[in-house]
């Protein structure tokens, strides 16, 4: 059987995860793709620490290089989040012609263009699925199960951290600050948590999915984002008493006008169904022209969810070498289509 070598940049949350997920099901992996995956090289800042896992010393680098010019690998997962120099990385990979799989929202949603430009190229390939909403497989749902629809809305809980929070601070009635601190202990939340709770993460999330569904090019810094911070238990308390919970939402509609792209709390009334969508959960709402109302519901962080994703993807770009056809998921870089500013769009 044929084996594909597999480098990792970093083994934080989600590369321990994905380490635990090849090799504890290795063997479904290998019958179902028909190849073996073996993790030949990690990069990581610090290999003395304690990751509570058992990986092979040899394993681990603080050299860049040792990943991206190991003639061994042939997928390149970038883990480490950030710009730079996550940015680097990537490209240089992509340059070699490498299959590069990241979780890196933050990258996609200001540099995708330039990424995907360059992955096409090269006819390399940049695998995306665990960018948004961790285990649900949203990015491959738009790209191809509902490929054939005009997509009229998007409306989506796509940051558990701030789902989680709202959960413990509604049900709970838990402080902000401890229920943040669980979050993180749970390794839910971003290395710099004001991007869950500013809205920033949603922000980055929504452009992405947004780019898909509208063929567009939406970047981070054109959403308007609002998040979580200034929300008291006293606003829960009260929206309960109306019937209604409240909710972080990342919307995108295509109206006559243009885009509306945005990230706010906004009501919800308890007998919606994004209403029950509790604790570190997501659920993306899609209305398209074809299939009606659709929606998506599972863990949105955490480290096995969010390996399911990465790792479906490195068997993607696993079967595209393994079938000789580089260069079958490119991006989805299309025409720029105005934003509607905030203050003109339409409410939810
Ligand atoms: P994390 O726990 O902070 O892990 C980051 C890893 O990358 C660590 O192993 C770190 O090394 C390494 N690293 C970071 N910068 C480095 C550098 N300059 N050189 C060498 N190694 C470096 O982060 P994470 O939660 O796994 O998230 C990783 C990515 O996945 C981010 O883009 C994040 O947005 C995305 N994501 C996270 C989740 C989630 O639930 N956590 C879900 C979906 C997507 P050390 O361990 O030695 O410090
Ligand atoms: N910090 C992110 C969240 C991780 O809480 O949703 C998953 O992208």
């Amino acid at each position: 059987m044929r084996s594909f070598g597999v480098g990792l940049l970093g083994l934080g949350t989600v590369g321990r995860g994905v380490y635990r997920v090849l090799q504890g099901n290795g063997e479904i992996i290998a019958s179902r793709l028909g190849a073996r995956l073996e993790v030949v090289k990690i990069l990581v800042r610090d290999p003395q620490k304690d990751r509570g896992l058992a990986v092979p010393p040899e394993l681990l680098t603080t050299n860049p290089q040792d990943v991206l010019s190991h003639p061994a690998v042939d997928i390149v997962v970038e883990v480490m989040g950030g710009v730079e120099p996550a940015r680097q990385y990537v490209l240089q990979a992509l340059e070699q012609g490498k299959m590069v799989v990241t979780a890196n929202k933050d990258l996609l949603a200001l540099h995708g263009k330039e990424l995907f430009d360059v992955a096409s190229a090269a006819r390399a390939d940049l695998f995306f699925e665990a960018s948004v909403a961790g285990g649900i497989p949203i990015i491959k749902i738009l790209k191809e199960s509902l490929a054939a629809n005009r997509i009229h809305e998007i409306i989506g809980i796509i940051n558990g951290t701030t789902n989680y929070i709202l959960t413990r601070m509604s049900e709970e009635g838990l402080d902000f600050a401890l229920a943040l601190n669980e979050a993180q202990k749970y390794g839910y939340a971003e290395a710099d948590p004001r991007a869950d709770i500013e809205g920033l993460d949603a922000a980055r999330k929504i452009a992405i999915l947004a780019s898909i569904a509208f063929n567009s090019r939406v970047t981070f810094p054109e959403v308007y984002a609002e998040g979580i911070s200034r929300i008291e238990p006293a606003d829960i308390k009260y929206a309960r008493e109306l019937g209604y919970t409240i909710k972080l939402l990342a919307l995108a509609r295509e109206t006559e006008k243009g885009l509306e792209v945005r990230v706010h709390p906004a009501l919800v009334s308890l007998k919606h169904p994004l209403a029950s969508v509790r604790d570190v959960f997501n659920a993306v709402f899609v209305r398209g022209d074809a299939v009606g109302e659709a929606m998506f519901y599972g863990r949105g962080a955490g480290e096995l969810p969010t390996a399911s994703a990465v790792v479906s993807d490195i068997m993607a770009a696993a079967r595209q070498l393994l079938h000789g056809v580089k260069g079958m998921w490119g991006c989805t870089c299309f025409e720029q289509k105005p934003l509607v500013p905030v203050g003109e769009t339409e409410s939810c």
